[in-house]
C-alpha cells in the first residue's frame, strides 16, 4: 500500500514501528547470533519507509532520488519525476513495481511536492547543503548530491535490504525483475557495449545486501575524501579497474545496452528493451523533452509491434552547447 502521508499511511507506520520496536529489542538480545555485518537500527523514518517499500518483494526495494529540480514543471506541466512515474504506467509489468519504489527526497520542496502522491517517500538529512537547485553535470553540488546518495545506499544495504537503484531520468518500459539475478552480488548498467573494459553507469544497478557489497560501498564512500572533484561513478570505475571488486570476490554482471539502454547507445531491439536512460545529456529540460519522445515511440511499438527506430535525441545532443 504505497502511501506517504495519510491515515492508512500513519497506521502502516504505527504498525511498522510496533513491529520493529519488538524486533529491535529481540535483536539486541540476539546480538551474538548476527551473521550479517549490519548494525541494529532503532526504528526511524528510513526503516519505516524501507519496510513499506520492500513488502512482498523479498527485501528488495527500488530506490530513486529526487531534488527540487526533478519535481518542477519544465513545460507542459510536467516534471522529470512525473515522466518517470508515467513510464511505470506505460511499461509492461512495471505498474505493480510502484509499490516497491522508494522516492528519496534530497530537499524539502521535493518531499512536500510528492508526499501526497501514492508513493513511499523518505527525506534525507542535508547538513545545511543546498540540494534544491538543478545540479549541472559535474558541478560541485552535483558531486555532493551523488555522494549523499552513495551514503544512503550504504545505509540501506547495512540494514539488510537489496537495492535496485534507478536514476529518475530512466524510462522503465519493461519489468527488469526477470533479468535480475539474485545469485550475483551486483549487476550494473553501462553506457556502451563492446568498448574495451566496462564503462559503468551508476544510474541503474542491482546490488544484494551482503558483507562483500557493504565493504564495497564503504570503500567507495570513504574514497570521496581522496577524490576531490571526481564524481562517484568515476571513483567506482577506478575501484573496478584497479581490481578491488575481484579482491572482494564480488560476482558482477554488466547489463547490456540492448536491454538496459540509453541515449549514449540506443537499444536496437524494441522487443527486448527494458530501460532507456537519458545519459549523455546535460540538463533536465532536454531529458524531459527527449524522454517524452521515447515514451511516444514506445506506445507506438505497443500497438504495432513493429521494431521502429527511436526518435532522434535532438535536445540532448544540443544540451552540451546550452
Ligand atoms: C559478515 O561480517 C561479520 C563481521 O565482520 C562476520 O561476523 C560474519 O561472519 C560475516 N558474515 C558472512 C556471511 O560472511
Ligand atoms: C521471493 O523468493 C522466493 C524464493 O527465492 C521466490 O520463490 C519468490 O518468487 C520471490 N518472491 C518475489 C515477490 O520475488
Ligand atoms: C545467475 O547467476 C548465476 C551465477 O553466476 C548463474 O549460475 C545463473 O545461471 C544465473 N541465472 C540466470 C537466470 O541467468
Ligand atoms: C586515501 O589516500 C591515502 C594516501 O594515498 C591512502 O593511505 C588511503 O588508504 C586512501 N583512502 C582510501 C579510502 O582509499
Amino acid at each position: 500500500m504505497p502511501l506517504c502521508n495519510n491515515f492508512s499511511g500513519s497506521l502502516a507506520v504505527a504498525v511498522a514501528l510496533l513491529f520493529f520496536g519488538v524486533l529491535y529489542i529481540f535483536n539486541l538480545q540476539n546480538h551474538a547470533d548476527n551473521t550479517l555485518r549490519s548494525t541494529e537500527y532503532p526504528v526511524d523514518e528510513l526503516e519505516a519507509a524501507l519496510v513499506r517499500a520492500a513488502a512482498g518483494n523479498n527485501k528488495t526495494v527500488i530506490i530513486t532520488m529526487v531534488n527540487k529540480a526533478y519535481v518542477e514543471d519544465v513545460g507542459r506541466g510536467r516534471s522529470m519525476l512525473d515522466l518517470f512515474l508515467d513510464s511505470f504506467w506505460e511499461g509492461e509489468g512495471t505498474l505493480p513495481l510502484l509499490d516497491n519504489l522508494m522516492v528519496v527526497a534530497a530537499d524539502q520542496t521535493a518531499y512536500d511536492r510528492y508526499r501526497f502522491r501514492r508513493l513511499h517517500c523518505y527525506k534525507i538529512e542535508t547538513d545545511g547543503v543546498d540540494l534544491e537547485e538543478e545540479k549541472l553535470f559535474m558541478s560541485k553540488e552535483f558531486i555532493e548530491m551523488m555522494w549523499r546518495r552513495t551514503r544512503l545506499l550504504l545505509d540501506v544495504l547495512r540494514r539488510g535490504y537489496h537495492v535496485i537503484f534507478t536514476d529518475t531520468d530512466i524510462m522503465w518500459l519493461r519489468s527488469p525483475l526477470s533479468r535480475l539475478n539474485e545469485s550475483l552480488d551486483m549487476q550494473i548498467s553501462v553506457d556502451r557495449n563492446g568498448v574495451g573494459g566496462h564503462l559503468i553507469n551508476t544510474g541503474f544497478y542491482h546490488v544484494r545486501s551482503k558483507n562483500k557489497t557493504i565493504s564495497l560501498f564503504e570503500k567507495w564512500y570513504d574514497m570521496r575524501l581522496n577524490s576531490t572533484g571526481m564524481k562517484e561513478q568515476d571513483v567506482l570505475q577506478n575501484l573496478l579497474d584497479s581490481g578491488y571488486f575481484d579482491q572482494l570476490g564480488l560476482t558482477v554482471e554488466f547489463l547490456n545496452t540492448n536491454e538496459f539502454s540509453g541515449f549514449c547507445q540506443e537499444s536496437s531491439d524494441m522487443s527486448a528493451v527494458t530501460t532507456v536512460h537519458a545519459n549523455c545529456c546535460r540538463h533536465i529540460p532536454a531529458k524531459v523533452f527527449d524522454l517524452t519522445r521515447v515514451l511516444r515511440d514506445w506506445k507506438l511499438y505497443k500497438t504495432s509491434h513493429v521494431n521502429n527506430k527511436w526518435s532522434p535525441h535532438v535536445k540532448c545532443w544540443r544540451s552540451w552547447n546550452d
